[in-house]
């Protein structure tokens, strides 16, 4: 890692397939971060057992999203993109500061609440202390800026917290790190209700487009996305389904609102949304043939997972021991 150049973290949870939404909101901008930061990116499947995961699968859907880190052109010479569960000072590092986080803030969290009524067969304490171990991951690689979409502000402001009172009491342990929200596709809506988020786990199919999903099907999700009783393509609170396309079609474009509004200015739902599927098709198109080509390259993977995995864990650990010293923690007689 080049010391002259910011830190990036930021990582994505092995729960389903990679959609739209976190390609939009996350990706992307990854990709565009990679010649300018030292960037890491890791695939937080510690997070993702909040949720029970049956083991095969669990293991099958970590190792693609690997595979689509490196397919939506992240280089993995440059970026250093690792397992969560590889690196165990990530753990170590949320015990520590599970101890200098409050349970009154983890009660105010928007995700734990939506979680645990989904899930309430299984409000387990870890989906209760998610924000800690996120923070964890943050503050290990005194990180600059965290890439995410709109949904995880709330997470950054709470690792600032939890960083700033550390900090307070032991002097400056951790860099204070700033959220990165892009202008188009940090809020990608579900297809069928624009109210919600287009969501991994969404059980109807049709409000999410994975980025592996085969140009027919995205066609075809498009065609049925809900739209409103106008004709009329345009911006609007009061359009949530038209907005939420457009905002798609700008973020896979480059497209401006105003060039897109422009350009559909005397087109009916049935033929923008027609386009709105074709661009995304294009833009997944080359994406997907990568993937393929890797699903056939499995030593190539693995020699990946090793080296990043080492060079994550060099880093970690710099600040997990520097943190264990502050605290007052008996060294280890070697
Ligand atoms: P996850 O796996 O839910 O989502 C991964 C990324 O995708 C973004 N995203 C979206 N962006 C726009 N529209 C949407 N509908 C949409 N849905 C998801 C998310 O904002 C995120 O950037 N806790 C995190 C993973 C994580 C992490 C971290 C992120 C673990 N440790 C440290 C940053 C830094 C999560 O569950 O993301």
């Amino acid at each position: 890692m080049s010391e002259d150049k910011k830190i990036i973290f930021s990582g994505i949870q092995p729960s389903g397939f990679v959609t739209l939404g976190n390609y939009l909101g996350a990706l992307n901008n990854w990709t565009k971060l990679q010649d300018e930061y030292n960037c890491l990116y890791c695939i937080a499947d510690l997070h993702t057992i909040t949720v029970r995961q049956e083991p095969a699968k669990f293991r099958k859907t970590a190792r693609e999203l690997l595979m689509q880190y490196i397919a939506v052109g992240l280089d993995p010479e440059i970026n250093i993109m690792y397992y969560q569960s590889h690196v165990h000072q990530h753990a170590e590092l949320s015990w520590i500061l599970s101890c200098f986080t409050y349970m009154g803030e983890l009660q105010r969290m928007t995700q734990f609440k939506e979680k645990s009524q989904k899930h309430s067969d299984n409000i387990n304490a870890g989906l209760f202390t998610y924000p800690v171990l996120m923070a964890s991951d943050i503050l290990l690689y005194q990180t600059d800026l965290v890439p995410v979409g709109e949904d995880q502000r709330q997470h950054l402001e709470i690792t600032r917290e939890i960083a700033n009172r550390f900090n307070k009491l032991y002097g400056d342990v951790f860099k204070i790190p700033e959220a990165y929200i892009g202008k188009v596709g940090a809020r990608v809506m579900a297809l069928q209700d624009p109210a919600k988020k287009m969501s991994k786990s969404d059980e109807n199919k049709n409000n999410t487009i994975a980025i592996m999903d085969s140009p027919d099907v995205i066609m075809s999700k498009f065609k049925k996305a809900v739209t409103d009783s106008e004709n009329e393509v345009r911006m609007s609170e009061d359009k949530p389904g038209v907005s939420n396309l457009l905002n798609i079609y700008c973020a896979v474009t480059g497209y401006t609102v105003e060039q897109a509004e422009k350009e559909f200015s005397s087109s009916g739902y049935g033929d923008f949304k027609k386009a709105v599927g074709e661009a995304v098709v294009a833009k997944l198109e080359p994406i997907q043939k990568k993937f393929h080509d890797l699903e056939n390259n499995k030593d190539y993977i693995d020699s990946i997972i090793k080296n990043n995995t080492e060079r994550a864990s060099y880093l970690a650990e710099r600040t997990l021991s520097k943190v264990k010293k502050k605290i007052g923690f008996t060294p280890k007689v070697r």
